[in-house]
């Protein structure tokens, strides 16, 4: 292997990835619709030793439980041996900030490590294996940007905006990541305390998807996802925040906005070019583009609407050996 990203180390060892948040193109994605994403700087940190039993976090029961690790066992550990695995995240849990492709991603890097080393490109086909086997649906953005960290767009039609970083497959789909310029922003990111769970979401909006209007939506998630995108490029903030907020209309018409998250919107609004829901929605987080200079005034109207905002911005390096 020429180059591997993840050096080969014996155990123990331990890994760290980024949180993600989705600017554009979520749900539709996977349904091989455009998405932009970044990887941002709160990181999932996770160690791994040897050990006579499997244990998470010191304990028996919660590893035997838990899908992405039993999942990550199966695809990624052929040895089978009995690992300690310590989780300590910045990322919260149910958020829409893809604590849980932080978490695949650096026990994935911590396995390939200590079974000799491995490249980005592996890796990110191996989180999105280990993903969607606990899951069972949902794209390989939230993987791919644990691994690769910056700015990504998936699915833009050859020749687009971007340098082809990678192909990730499941089942009969394929989706093309790409590596995108950062524009320079600082984001705000708000969690509003109240969980999501991808797996039923994506599955509702799927359905939605294939009911009589279905293509008519995708193409207006694939147009607004596109109109970002150049917008980002053009570093043209004022345009990436109407899309921003073209993508929040498509977002509450397939139903995963909520009041709480409608509230937090509204809060923004005055300090913001644009806000959305970020992630698959129904609870979790927005994402909101500061007008110049009020990015402290959006977080403070954030905080007073009840949510635990922070203004956040690339993870310049994805998944990484601590
Ligand atoms: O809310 P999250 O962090 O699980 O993000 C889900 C994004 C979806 O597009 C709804 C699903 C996916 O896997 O892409």
């Amino acid at each position: 292997m020429s180059d591997p990203a993840i050096p080969a180390h014996p155990l123990p060892v331990v890994a760290h990835a980024p949180g993600k948040c989705i600017l554009f193109g979520e749900h539709a994605v996977v349904r091989g619709q455009p998405e932009v994403l970044l990887a941002i700087d709160v990181y999932t940190q996770v160690a791994v030793r040897a050990a006579r039993e499997w244990s998470l976090n010191g304990h028996t029961e919660p590893a035997a439980a838990h899908p992405y690790l039993q999942a990550a066992r199966r695809e990624l550990w052929p040895t089978g041996d009995p690992l300690d695995v310590t989780v300590v995240s910045r990322v919260p849990k149910s958020s829409g900030m893809g604590s849980s492709a932080a978490f695949i991603a650096s026990l994935a890097a911590a396995l390939g490590a200590a079974l000799g080393g491995v490249d980005r490109a592996t890796l990110a086909q191996q989180a999105f294996t280990v993903e969607r086997s606990a899951q069972g649906v949902g794209s390989p953005g939230d993987t791919s940007a644990a691994v690769a960290g910056g700015y990504l767009t998936l699915n833009t039609p050859v020749g687009a905006i971007g340098d082809p970083l990678w192909t990730v497959h499941a089942g009969g789909d394929e989706w093309t990541v790409r590596r995108i310029a950062d524009p320079g922003w600082v984001w705000v990111v708000a969690f509003s305390g109240l969980p999501k769970d991808t797996g039923p979401r994506v599955r509702a909006v799927s359905e939605r998807f294939s009911s009589a209007d279905g293509p008519a939506l995708l193409a207006r998630f694939a147009e607004v996802a596109n109109g970002g995108l150049r917008a980002m490029a053009k570093e043209d903030a004022a345009e990436t925040g109407h899309f921003l907020d073209e993508n929040q209309e498509l977002l509450r018409t397939v139903g995963v906005s909520h009041p709480r998250l409608e509230a937090l919107l509204d809060a923004a609004r005055p300090a913001a070019l644009g806000a959305k829901v970020t992630g698959a929605g129904g609870g979790g987080s927005i994402v909101a583009l500061a007008r110049p200079g009020q990015e402290t005034d959006l977080v403070r109207r954030l905080a007073r609407a009840g949510a635990v905002p922070f203004a956040t911005r690339p993870s310049a390096r994805g998944v990484g050996l601590v």
